[in-house]
């Protein structure tokens, strides 16, 4: 029997340098995408996939994450007394309970690899997820998350979501060697983090949701730094590999890339143009610019 997955790290202390000004004050993970902060979103999908206990790994400027996530008494008491019940009920619905949320700090942001080591304490001897939140997953069925964690009953060890983009697009990216299964599921035999263009063992991004063995954190805590001069997870799973398991998931859905302008330009189109009180003005409101 595999150990559940109840916990999932939020990495949240990047510098969010693609994003300024925006994010001169502001922390990315707060850009909102319609009506909720990017981190929302993720923390919203962690929740349907099984996850009771959300650990952030934050750094300065981040304090905004924290207060997300807190019980809002004087809002939530106007509310109230304005008889505003469809507010207060959104506000109360997706508040984590007491003690389901841990914070943590990177206190230099030397790379995402690093981040999920600061967490390595609030995990303990346990799997857990990690999400990237700035990848947003759109899907018409169950989110990405919940369906690692049916491959996770299925397959144990480590799963990866993995997603195909242009050849011309890996570069950017970590990237999934695969040996293809069946359906959507496949063995892992290799990765490698931001190929030289052409270089590329598959067009199969490792997109930002991962289920983890906790012994990546003493893979982690040698780890040197590899591609930008960053501290890489893909480095770790690449140690990781070499003992444990590993399978990629082609999930279903879409991701979309909200660290950059235009994947967060094109989240807010795609997750407004699925809510029917926006889709219709959403749509009138292109036809008049285009
Ligand atoms: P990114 O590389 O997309 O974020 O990391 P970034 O470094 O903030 O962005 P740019 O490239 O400068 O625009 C993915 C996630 O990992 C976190 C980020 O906050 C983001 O949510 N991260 C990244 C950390 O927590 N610590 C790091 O050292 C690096």
């Amino acid at each position: 029997m595999t150990a559940p997955i109840r916990k999932a790290v939020f990495p949240v202390a990047g510098l969010g340098t693609r994003f300024l000004p925006a994010t001169r004050a502001m922390p990315k993970e707060m850009l909102t995408v319609v009506d909720k902060p990017l981190i929302q979103h993720v923390v919203d999908e962690a929740r349907a996939g099984g996850i009771e206990h959300f650990i952030f790994v934050t750094g300065r400027n981040k304090g905004v994450i924290e207060d997300h996530f807190d019980k809002q008494i004087e809002l939530e008491q106007t509310l109230k007394e304005r008889g505003k019940q469809a507010e207060l009920d959104m506000l109360t619905a997706s508040l984590p309970s007491p003690g389901q949320t841990s914070f943590t700090r990177q206190q230099e942001p030397l790379g995402l690899g690093h981040a999920v080591w600061c967490a390595r304490d609030l995990v303990g001897d346990e799997p857990f997820a990690l999400l990237l939140p700035d990848v947003l997953v759109q899907s018409s069925g169950k989110g990405c998350l919940a369906q690692l964690q049916e491959e996770y009953k299925r397959s144990g060890g480590n799963v990866i979501a993995v997603e195909e983009v242009p050849d011309d697009a890996t570069h950017r990216y970590g990237i999934a060697d695969i040996e293809r299964g069946a359906g959507a599921s496949h063995a892992v035999k290799g990765m490698v983090e931001k190929p030289v263009p052409g270089a590329a063992p598959s067009n199969l991004i490792i997109m930002g949701r991962y289920l983890l063995q906790p012994e990546i954190f003493g893979i982690l805590e040698g780890q040197q730094r590899g591609a930008g001069g960053e501290i890489q997870i893909t480095d770790a799973m690449i140690t990781l590999l070499a003992s444990q398991k590993f399978t990629a998931v082609e999930y279903e859905g879409k991701s979309f890339d909200c660290g950059s302008k235009i994947g967060f330009l094109a989240a807010n189109i795609a997750f407004a143009l699925e809510r029917e009180d926006l889709r219709d003005a959403l749509l009138e409101e292109i036809a008049k610019l285009t």
